[in-house]
C-alpha cells in the first residue's frame, strides 16, 4: 500500500469556503467532488447518490466527477451503495473482488468506501468513492469524509 501525505485539514477548509461561496447544491456538490478528486491521488470516482423521494428505496446518482457510470439508480440493498443505505452505516470494501454483493462501474476500480448523510436521523444521499488502489482507505479518510458529509448535511 503506498501512503500519501495529504493536508486533510486544509483539504476541509477548502471543502467548507466552496459549499458557503456557492449557493446551488448541485454545483457546489460537483465542487466537492471534483476537490476531492484532485486533491486525493486515490480518490479516483467522486460521486453522491441520493435517495429518491418519489421512491424513497431506491438511490439517484447525482453530481460526480470519473467516469461515467450505467448506475444511476441503485435500489437499497443493491451493492456497496444501496447496502450502506439500507444498513445507514459507512461501508469500507478494501478489496472488491472479495465483495459478493457489489455492482462493478469500471474494472479498474480495486475498492470502494460509502459514506451516508443524514439530515435530522434520516438517510438523505450518500458520498461514494471509488479507488483503483486495493485498502487505500485509513481512519483518516474516514474521518475526513464523515466531516465532509456532515458539512454537506448543513448546507443541504
Ligand atoms: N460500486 C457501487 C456502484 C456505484 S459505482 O461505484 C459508481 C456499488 O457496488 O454499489
Amino acid at each position: 500500500m503506498t501512503t500519501f501525505a495529504i493536508d486533510f485539514d486544509s483539504l476541509l477548509k477548502t471543502i467548507e469556503n466552496a459549499l458557503v461561496s456557492l449557493t446551488e447544491s448541485n454545483a457546489a456538490l460537483q465542487e466537492v467532488c471534483k476537490q476531492l478528486y484532485e486533491n486525493v491521488p486515490y480518490y479516483n470516482w467522486v460521486g453522491f447518490y441520493f435517495v429518491d423521494p418519489y421512491n424513497p428505496r431506491e438511490l439517484v446518482l447525482g453530481p460526480f466527477v470519473g467516469e461515467p457510470t450505467e448506475h444511476v439508480r441503485i435500489p437499497f440493498r443493491s451493492g456497496i451503495c444501496g447496502q450502506a443505505a439500507a444498513q445507514k452505516k459507512i461501508f469500507i470494501v478494501p478489496d472488491v473482488s472479495k465483495e459478493t454483493n457489489y455492482l462493478s462501474c469500471s474494472p479498474e476500480v480495486q475498492s470502494e468506501i460509502v459514506i451516508p448523510i443524514f439530515k435530522e436521523g434520516d438517510i438523505l444521499g450518500e458520498l461514494d468513492i471509488d479507488s483503483h488502489q486495493t485498502n487505500p482507505f485509513s481512519k483518516k479518510d474516514e474521518t475526513f469524509l464523515k466531516d465532509v458529509c456532515e458539512l454537506i448535511s448543513k448546507w443541504i
